[in-house]
């Protein structure tokens, strides 16, 4: 089963078990998309069913009013410092735990909070699971200062890993430049499949323009893929 109700109690089953690895006073990262937000309903559900302390560092504007409108605690990271804990969707996993992320334009902060945690959780369904990484467009967020010169030397460099004439697609929606939550551009490259994914990122982020790619490379230190009759698997 594929389609859309299978999808969403996949979802919830891995947030369900996700949540169970949430413990009283942790200080929390949530991650961003309709996975994560499943995550946020069923945690609220159980602090207040236990009467749970805990302080959250939102990964997108979005989530933190969904988290704050069912009476969970948001603060800055800047006031909590490190996180035990960051629990977020993805757009790909692989075998490694290395990710694709960023199809919610969130993945600048997605980073930032991931990599100020102790531990970061991925919650998926089956179709989110991947032997090699790139079908999934790889986001990359960009300055709008020079976005088509900063799109010239992302196509040099793929052109120097060997991925010539891969597109590289400005992300509109109603015929305007997605803004992020920093009020930058999205960049998505559609790479198809891409091996050495460490040269990649290296090469993206020195270029002058990009903000951050969508490569979560050796920072997820556990996936949990949800099925649709409730169980999960992990990764
Ligand atoms: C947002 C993300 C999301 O975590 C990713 O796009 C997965 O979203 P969803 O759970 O809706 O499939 O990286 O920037």
């Amino acid at each position: 089963m594929t389609d859309s109700s299978s999808v969403d109690l996949s979802k919830d089953a891995a947030a369900r078990a996700a949540v169970a690895l949430v413990e009283n006073g942790m200080k929390l990262g949530l991650g961003t998309g309709s996975t994560a937000k499943v995550f946020v309903d069923r945690l609220a559900e159980r602090v207040h069913a236990e009467g749970m302390d805990l302080r959250c560092a939102s990964t997108s504007k979005a989530t933190a009013d969904q988290a704050r409108s069912l009476g969970l605690v948001v603060e800055e990271l800047d006031d909590l410092g490190w996180l035990d804990l960051t629990i977020d969707g993805a757009d790909e996993v692989d075998p490694d735990l290395n990710l694709i992320k960023g199809g919610g334009a969130a993945h600048l902060r997605e980073k930032i909070v991931a990599t100020a945690s102790d531990r970061m959780v991925v919650i998926a369904d089956q179709g989110k699971v991947v032997d090699c990484l790139g079908k999934f467009k790889l986001p990359v967020e960009v300055i709008p200062f020079g976005w088509q010169s900063t799109r010239v030397h992302i196509e040099r460099a793929l052109a120097e890993l060997g991925l010539e004439g891969r597109p590289v697609i400005l992300r509109e929606r109603d015929g305007q430049p997605v803004r992020t939550d920093e009020n930058n551009f999205i960049l998505d490259l559609a790479l198809e499949e891409i091996h050495d994914a460490k040269s990649l990122a290296n090469a993206l982020s020195a270029i002058a323009g990009v903000v951050e790619h969508g490569f979560f490379l050796n920072i997820c230190n556990l996936a949990i893929i949800g099925r649709p009759d409730g169980s999960v698997v992990e990764l």
